[in-house]
């Protein structure tokens, strides 16, 4: 069967691309967001997943504004990325996994999620450039991906709780999944931020440490939070916070926080990487 060892949140601002194209990741500007992933690669090396559930949000490059499902499923065998206008180089495609796709697309749709499949999916730099955090260089990567993109652009948006839920049947449908594989569960984004408007390069720390802080015990606590709320106390793309909760309510077992890093700004942004350890109930037993 197949087993969740855990998940990675991590944000993925575009001028991230630029750095790693550009070899700064021990500029100083730069050095303590990439320091970051130290812990990160020590645990995937640990860890050895096969697979990586990627929940996620496009921003114009394969769903723009005239058509942009709430929820949409990559069933693709690859995902190719394209030049999407923000200087970075574009990144190598990457292999997906067919077989989990269709499993879990069955699995929500039978939860009654409904949602969008996609045989064919460019993915942006909210996969690649956490992709490219996760395993530098310039190297095909050692996961296949199923991406679960989740509407972050065009408002009205998906609430906490329904993402959270999303989630949830995602991780109940890759424990049914009788193939022997390990999964790591990704959420790409955030966290406060504000791009445009009067309070463009807004950040909030001490909510950004209050939504780190319930994320791993107490997920349900941050349902509470219209999406208006959010994006007040957040910022406008704040919002991209929806993806950390599906990641987190696709840990269906005892989940412990192993790391987290925390940086301010990062291209108006706040940068943080998570991981979080996922117990199954046999592996508790076991133990
Ligand atoms: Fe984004």
């Amino acid at each position: 069967m197949a087993r969740i060892i855990g998940g990675v949140a991590t944000t993925h601002v575009p001028s991230i691309g630029k750095a790693i194209a550009e070899n700064k990741q021990n500029d100083p500007y730069w050095k303590p967001f990439f320091q970051g992933f130290d812990y990160v690669h020590y645990w995937l090396a640990r860890e050895k997943p096969d697979i990586a559930v990627v929940f996620y949000n496009d921003h114009g490059l394969n769903f723009f504004l005239d058509k942009l499902p709430t929820f949409a499923v990559g069933a693709a065998k690859e995902y190719r990325n394209e030049d999407e206008g923000w200087g970075i180089p574009v990144a190598r495609a990457i292999e997906g996994d067919p077989d989990l796709s269709w499993h879990i697309i069955n699995a929500l749709v039978a939860d009654e999620f409904d949602i969008t499949m996609c045989q064919d999916m460019l993915v942006d730099h909210s996969v690649t450039i956490p992709m490219a955090l996760m395993w530098p260089g310039n190297k095909r990567h050692p996961v296949r991906i199923v991406p679960v993109s989740i509407n972050t652009v065009q408002h009205p948006l998906p609430s906490l709780k329904r993402c959270l839920n999303l989630g949830r049947s995602v991780g109940r449908a890759i424990e049914s999944y009788p193939q022997d594989v390990r999964v790591m569960i990704v959420g790409t984004g955030g966290l406060s931020h504000q791009l445009d408007g009067k309070r463009a390069g807004f950040i909030n720390k001490e909510f950004d440490k209050l939504c780190m802080d319930k994320l791993t015990g107490e997920p349900e606590a941050l349902t509470r939070y219209s999406i208006h709320d959010w994006v007040e106390q957040a910022g406008a793309q704040g919002v991209e916070f929806l993806n950390w909760m599906a990641m987190r309510g696709a840990l269906t077992g005892q989940v412990t926080e192993v790391h987290r890093n925390y940086h301010i700004p990062i291209s108006n942004t706040a940068a943080a990487t998570v991981v979080l350890e996922n117990r199954t109930k046999a592996e508790r037993k076991a133990a």
